[in-house]
């Protein structure tokens, strides 16, 4: 990797040719004294000779065409320095450009720099930038106003143009941080305040791109592991790709999909440099497996439990840049991560002008045409796994080749997919979720409240059924629906077939765990009274649930005090030996490290407790309403 990577700002410049977006990159670069020694010179001198006038677009030219034959990355990048850190640029000259940095993440643009020209007002090639931008799900914008100069550097237009363009730009979602008046050709605003335009009081362009933050690779996602290739080495495979979302450590279990192989990983491999055995969104890596499994490009690896989906069909917004109108009826390749499929599209929804965003009708021949935006369903002829871009960006996007060109971008949208469970629990991989038509947030209306896991934790003894029944009772009381799982209740009928060795415990709260889960899916607040003595299980459920809607609560009592209570004489026959396994006694309890509540059970009376518990519980923030 680059070391200067971190400090590296990403910035896309969008805008027409005419607007002057050459001279904007000669002009940065040189005002910002990031041009190499001589070079601005060199160029003059090339135009003299040729009896020509110099221009800064000239420069842009010339890098550019260093860029395109030179093969080393690092030199073939046009940059520039601000005090802060050195921007990258993207340069999207050609449509085809634009298409190929949505799909590689890598050359993601962490911001762009929008340039209008200022005579001409919003046009709609402008408008369309702008639509762009939002399909990119670029949301750091600055809109540059050039050729002030021409406009006698006077603020009235420059207003007038900010609030049409702004208007537009908040009807697409998009709130563009600035919008800053400049002359690329004379440097004003570049990198130094004008004197030209002393009504402007804001930043200038160097200064207001530093005030961006760079956007950290999604590691907080679940992982997702994109396989770019596999290399054979004797009798080692090193899958090597991006991880483009999560992390990622020795020991994980992994499932590849959409093929549903499932491995361990065994080592993180680097080309050069110490092993290591974690890593995490935006490293490139190569990993070896535990079990050898038939694996190749194109699979995505990710956790059992958070799996992309892995279908044939899906919705998206495409948007249309192919000479050839996107069609029904016709093949064409789609491209994800570094998957790739035949597709076709199976049923256009809408199709809009990217630049009025009014809907077109066009009966009789249906497609896509160039610059025109469509939701649409496609189909491909393998499954591909994604998920929707409002969840993981980088398996949510793709392109569509048509023929050898690249002809359109897309986004995948947010529908009810079925989602099948892939975890080595499941002895039969072929089952799907199914998706209800009534929502948790219509429940919630419904109730009152929402659904959530009341978990009570603690030894035999601790006081969690007595709790759960008290509080239970409160609640109804005040019109919530709530129930009460008990162990002693659940041994007798849902888990009759479990006795109490670590596996039966796991195995009881797992069950217990996926009930109350149904129950809170209901929009019933369970409460729940287990020993449920390993915290690796109750962290399980924990991760069943939506944030917050696991309550866990820790009567901490000591044994002494429990074992001195000994409702049901369990404590006598244990100490005894009649009674194996003995949470306290011959068994282990963990206690939680992060209980939503804590309760000394020892020290409060009961009704301490359930005031504590249902404070707690009536403190908690509602969902947000659909
Ligand atoms: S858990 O460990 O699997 O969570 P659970 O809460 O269902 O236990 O059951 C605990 C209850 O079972 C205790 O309150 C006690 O009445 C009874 N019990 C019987 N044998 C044991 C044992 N060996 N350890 C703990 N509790 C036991």
């Amino acid at each position: 990797m680059n070391p200067d990577a971190a400090e590296q700002f990403r910035i896309v410049i969008l805008g027409h040719v005419d607007h002057g977006k050459s001279t904007l990159v000669g002009r940065l670069l040189h005002d910002t004294g990031s041009l190499p020694e001589g070079r601005l010179e060199q160029l003059q001198l090339a135009a003299r000779r040729r009896g020509v006038p110099f221009e800064w677009a000239n420069l842009m030219d010339a890098l550019q065409a260093e860029r395109d034959q030179n093969i080393s990355i690092d030199t073939a990048q046009i940059w520039f320095r601000t005090p802060r850190r050195r921007y990258v640029i993207i340069d999207v000259p050609g449509h085809h450009e634009f298409l190929k940095n949505m799909v590689t993440g890598a050359a993601q643009a962490e911001a762009a720099l929008m340039l209008i020209d200022a005579r001409e007002g919003v046009r709609e090639n402008t408008r369309r930038h702008g639509f762009l931008l939002e399909f990119l799900g670029l949301r750091q914008v600055i809109v540059l106003v050039n050729k002030m100069d021409l406009l006698n550097y006077a603020p009235e237009p420059f207003r007038a143009l900010e609030a049409e363009y702004r208007a537009w730009l908040q009807a697409l979602g998009l709130q563009p941080r600035l919008f800053l008046p400049i002359s690329a050709w004379h440097g004003d605003n570049l990198a130094a305040p004008s004197p030209r335009m002393p009504w402007w009081r804001g930043p200038t362009v160097a200064e207001a791109l530093d005030q961006f933050e760079a956007v950290p690779p999604p590691a907080d996602q679940p992982l997702r592991f994109p396989v770019q290739d596999v290399y054979r080495f004797d009798e080692r495979r090193i899958l090597a790709g991006r991880i483009e979302s999560g992390r990622l450590k020795v020991g994980d279990r992994l499932v590849f999909v959409p093929g549903y192989k499932t491995s361990t990983v065994r080592s993180l491999e680097r080309w050069n440099g110490p092993a290591r055995t974690v890593a995490e969104a935006g490293e490139s890596i190569g990993l070896t497996l535990t079990e050898q499994i038939f694996v190749e490009r194109g699979a995505v690896g990710a956790p059992e439990d958070a799996p992309p989906y892995a279908l044939t069909r899906f919705r998206a917004r495409v948007f249309w840049l192919g000479k050839q109108p996107f069609a029904p009826g016709r093949a064409y390749r789609l491209k994800l991560a570094t998957q790739e499929a035949a597709c076709q599209i199976e049923h256009i929804e809408r199709v809009i002008d990217a630049a009025t965003l009014q809907p077109l009708e066009r009966p009789g021949a249906p497609g896509v045409h160039r610059h025109e935006a469509a939701e649409l369903t496609l189909r491909t002829r393998k499954p591909i796994a994604f998920d929707p871009r409002a969840e993981i960006a980088a398996l949510g996007r793709f392109v569509i080749v048509d023929g050898f060109n690249l002809a359109g971008g897309g986004v995948i949208l947010d529908d009810r997919y079925p989602r099948r469970t892939a975890d080595s629990l499941h002895k039969s991989p072929n089952i799907y979720w199914t998706v209800g038509r009534v929502t948790a947030a219509q429940r919630a209306r419904a109730h009152g409240h929402a659904g959530r896991v009341v978990w009570l934790t603690g030894l035999s003894g601790s006081g969690k059924t007595t709790l759960a029944i008290e509080l239970e009772r409160e609640l109804f009381e005040r019109g919530q629906w709530v129930y009460v799982l008990d162990g002693d209740n659940v041994r007798h009928g849902l888990c009759a077939d479990l006795a109490f060795s670590p596996a039966d415990r796991r195995e009881n709260i797992r069950r217990v765990g996926e009930v109350a889960r149904l129950f809170a899916d209901a929009g019933v607040i369970c409460v729940t009274a287990f020993i449920s003595p390993y915290r690796a299980d109750r962290d399980a459920i924990r991760r069943s649930l939506p944030p917050g809607q696991f309550v866990e609560v820790y009567l901490n009592a000591p044994l002494a005090v429990c074992e001195q209570r000994d409702a049901k004489g369990l404590y006598a026959k244990a100490r005894a030996g009649e009674i194996s396994d003995f949470t306290g006694v011959s068994a282990p309890y963990e206690p939680p490290e992060h209980p939503e509540l804590e309760l000394p059970t020892a020290e409060l009376g009961v009704d301490e407790c359930v005031a504590r518990l249902r404070d707690f519980l009536a403190g908690l923030e509602e969902p947000a309403a659909e």
